[in-house]
């Protein structure tokens, strides 16, 4: 598993010639980031070996190397979710080779149904923490040279670049919320009771991804950043579309996009 991690990274160092300082991971419907990105190289997700290919529609697929804020990023354009099929270690493969292509932190977004009664569709939501409830990417021989056996999740999502967002966000009148992130395995949306459940557990939004990449993530010790874009309610008895999930990301998408750029513009 290492050595294939480190294949992909030195081919597409080979292929790139680019040093990646930041990851980022876009979200369903996220992908607009992208727009602002001055790409210097994008590899197709199946021109790259050990990478998984998206099923999912609204996914393009692309790894993207480029400039962004005065740093060098290199951005998913859209992310290997559990409910396709692949294991939760082929679901972390892209951030573990992120890692060996250098990256220092990490941005992670996603869409997510709100089940705080304050929180609206179209919200931006940074979290702070996360209920993880897809099989852990960790599970297996611990691979001791990205990290140890039982990694600290206390700080999951980083403190500083949590107050980072906030001062921003501040500065540019955009308004956040802040809450916990429950990662499910999806493929469906929730029964009203299960929204209800998570909601008493003590989520604030819940989703089919990120968690995995971000104990990934923090495993190899990488400061995460992670925000959702409320794209429904799962509180409202209204029915979840994925055309509606789509439909309300890219509205948000662009807020969130400011928002990220000029975080990393000021790390
Ligand atoms: N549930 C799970 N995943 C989601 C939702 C939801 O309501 N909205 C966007 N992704």
């Amino acid at each position: 598993m290492l050595k294939q991690i480190q294949n992909t990274a030195s081919l597409i160092l080979d292929r790139t010639g680019f040093t990646p300082e930041i990851g980022i991971i876009l979200g369903s419907g996220l992908g607009g980031l992208v727009d602002d990105i001055d790409i210097k190289a994008a590899l197709d997700y199946k021109d790259i070996p050990g990478f998984p290919v998206s099923t999912v529609e609204g996914h393009k697929g692309r790894l993207i190397f480029g400039v962004l804020g005065g740093k060098k990023v290199v951005a998913m354009q859209g992310r290997f979710h559990y409910y396709e099929g692949y294991t939760p270690q082929q679901v972390v493969f892209p951030v573990r080779v992120m890692k060996y292509l250098g990256i220092r932190r990490l941005f992670v977004s996603n869409a997510a149904g709100g089940i705080n009664p304050d929180f609206g569709v179209g919200d931006l939501m940074v979290i702070t923490d996360h209920i993880n409830l897809i099989p852990n990417p960790l599970i297996g021989t611990n691979i001791a040279e990205l990290g140890e056996r039982f990694p600290d999740m206390s700080e999951a999502y980083d403190n500083g670049m949590r107050t980072l967002a906030d001062k921003i966000a501040a500065e540019q009148n955009i308004t956040l919320r802040h809450g916990v992130y429950v990662g499910g395995t999806g493929p469906t949306f929730e029964t009203p009771a299960e929204y209800r459940y998570f909601r008493n557990i003590g989520g604030d939004a819940v989703g089919m991804s990120t968690t995995p990449e971000v104990i990934a993530a923090r495993h190899m010790s990488i400061p995460v950043f992670g925000i959702s874009v409320i794209t429904n309610s799962g509180l409202s008895g209204v029915k979840s579309t994925h055309e509606e999930v789509q439909r309300e990301g890219n509205k948000a998408a662009k807020l969130m996009a400011a928002l990220i750029t000029k975080m990393i513009k000021a790390i």
